[in-house]
């Protein structure tokens, strides 16, 4: 694999090599997964969530043990939105074939009473609900499970910024996905947001629908310790040096913010 210019990435994974640490949590993510719990991954903003569910998929895929689906509902406002997102997902990743759509897919699109259109300038078909139509969230979810379930591998859903559903304007959202994830028990789900207090309240109290049917991992900041090999690795690599006490310094200013002593550390000077 070519070398980064830059080995302090400020989006995503992209290999092990420029990932810090999560050994940890990497290890325990794996074994919620393969003892079939579904899982919870919150924290505070910025502290690498999306960075290492991207590494877990990819691992997974890569080792041919499940196939992944991730997506991220930030854009979505309803749990239409959502449903149209993840069927739009499970058509880039199940859903086509060489000549395009399979006849599973098309066939899993009409009965969820979906159009499909085509993008004029890409040719890239997109999935919505006509206007006038009466989407059923419930029902949609539970034919899409049932097309998921018939992968021959476990397929593990990542849903990314779940707080969002909280937002859904008189829907009941949690409902809607917690019976989705009820419904399959043959499916894994990753749930991952970052407004900490409320994925924490949605999935530990009693009277909340998610209650006791997942796994809760909260992501801390990544150790000083490892920190401070990782940077000082990647200073030495490029022949640039840094001390000890100021590798120190951009930690504790950042609060151990992930982001923060990445982009720090990204920038020249
Ligand atoms: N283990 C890591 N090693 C190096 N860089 C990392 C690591 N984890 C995350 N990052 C970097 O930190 C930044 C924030 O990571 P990420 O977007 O995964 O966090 P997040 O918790 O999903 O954030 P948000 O709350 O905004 O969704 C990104 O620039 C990412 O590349
Ligand atoms: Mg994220």
């Amino acid at each position: 694999m070519a070398k980064l210019k830059n080995p302090f990435l400020l989006t995503g994974f992209h290999s092990v090599k420029y990932f810090c640490d999560r050994e940890r949590e990497f290890e325990t993510l794996k074994d919620h997964l393969a003892n079939d719990r579904n899982i919870v991954l919150y924290s505070w903003r910025r502290i690498g969530k999306t960075s290492l569910l991207k590494y877990l998929l990819n691992t997974l895929e890569k080792e041919k043990k499940a196939e992944t689906l991730y997506v991220d509902l930030l854009s979505t406002n309803s749990t239409v939105d959502a449903l149209e997102l993840i069927t739009q997902a499970v058509y880039d990743k199940f859903g086509k074939t060489k000549s395009g759509l399979s006849a599973a897919f098309q066939r899993l699109v009409g009965s969820i009473g979906m159009s499909l259109s085509f993008d004029p300038h890409t040719g890239i078909p997109a999935f919505s609900f006509s206007a006038g139509s009466s989407p059923k969230p419930e029902t949609s979810f539970r034919v899409l499970g049932e097309f998921l379930k018939t992968r021959k591998q476990t397929v593990i859903v990542a849903i990314d910024e779940f707080q969002r559903i909280s937002n859904y304007q008189n829907q009941n959202g949690e409902a809607v996905f917690r019976s989705w994830m009820q419904s399959f028990p043959e499916l894994r789900f990753i749930y991952s947001g970052s407004h900490r207090h409320m994925m924490t309240s949605m999935f530990a109290e009693k009277n909340r629908p998610f209650y006791r049917s997942t796994q809760l991992l909260d992501l801390e900041p990544i150790e000083y310790s490892e920190y401070e090999k990782f940077i000082r690795y990647h200073f030495s690599e490029n022949g640039k040096e840094i001390t000890k006490a100021q590798i120190r310094e951009i930690y504790v200013w950042s609060r151990g913010q992930t982001y923060c002593i990445q982009l720090i550390c990204n920038t020249p000077g």
